[in-house]
């Protein structure tokens, strides 16, 4: 369920009158622990002056995802969104990624996008050492006890999941925005128990997948089917049509024809925009 935190000006912003909201972006969350936790950050985020509205999300597992909170806010009507990111360290090719994600969205979901803002990391900021200062001096430092035995060996199950999606975690895919693609698959998986569904998918990052061209890329066993230039959109159909229903999605597939090849429509996917009520709710 998503978590709201409010200010008093909020009202103002609801109706679709504008205002202000910041969106701080984590990673990833897989318990509800972190999302409380991220909710309590977001409640004094939204106390600082000038703040109308303060949300969380997340870009890689974890849900929301970045994309689902932009759109709750602009259905909202907020003038403004100054992302946050709250990650340590900051990949270089980050605020890239970032930014390229941003302007697809905006070019995949119609209408009218509020304002959106990117600002610096926690290691830019000037009361990093004031931050740093007040967690070292906390009374909550925790001493770990030396241990007594040996820690027990534990044993692991071996997947029964027959179905295997790879998702290129390289530098070309990386820039090309992975990060978002691996989120919204993690959160389809989850949403529809795809490890217990039919044969069972496994999901799991790669190095580079190969074809650097076509990022960002995935590939998808036992067929080894390569699909490139994936988007939120492909992935849902990726799911619906080749995980649950065994059927390669040609229109985002790569076959290996033994000679190089180049995305064939970088924007194939405005015939099929990102199913925002489908995701949002789910
Ligand atoms: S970096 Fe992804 S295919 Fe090479």
């Amino acid at each position: 369920m998503m978590q709201s935190t409010r200010t008093g000006k909020l009202d103002q912003a609801s109706a679709g009158h504008g205002g202000r909201a910041v969106l701080l972006v984590a990673r990833s969350a897989f318990a509800a622990a972190p999302h409380r936790e991220m909710a309590r950050i977001a409640t004094r985020a939204g106390r600082l002056p000038g703040v109308d509205r303060a949300e969380f999300c997340f870009i890689e597992q974890g849900t929301p995802s970045l994309l689902e909170r932009l759109l709750e806010l602009r259905r909202e009507g907020l003038a403004e969104i100054t992302l946050v990111p709250l990650m340590l360290p900051i990949e270089p090719g980050f605020r890239n990624w970032l930014v390229r994600c941003l302007r697809r969205w905006q070019g995949e979901v119609p209408g009218r996008w509020p304002r959106l803002s990117i600002a610096s990391g926690p290691a830019e900021s000037p009361a990093l050492e004031t931050l740093l200062e007040s967690v070292l001096t906390d009374e909550r430092v925790e001493i770990i006890p030396e241990p007594g035995r040996p820690l027990a060996v534990e044993g692991s199950i071996v997947p029964a999941q027959k179905r295997r999606v790879l998702v290129c975690a390289g530098r070309a895919c990386n820039e090309a925005g992975a990060d978002a693609i691996w989120g919204h698959l993690r959160n389809c998986q989850e949403r529809r128990k795809l490890r217990v569904t039919g044969d069972g998918v496994m999901t799991a990052k790669s190095t580079c997948l190969g074809p650097c061209s076509l990022a960002p890329v995935l590939q998808v066993f036992p067929e080894g089917t390569y699909y490139g230039g994936v988007t939120e959109a492909a992935i849902d159909a990726i799911v619906e049509e080749h995980l649950l229903g065994g059927r390669v999605v040609e229109k985002h597939a790569y076959p290996p024809t033994g000679r190089k090849q180049r995305l064939r429509d970088p924007h194939a996917d405005s015939a099929t925009p990102y199913r925002e009520k489908d995701e949002i709710h789910a």
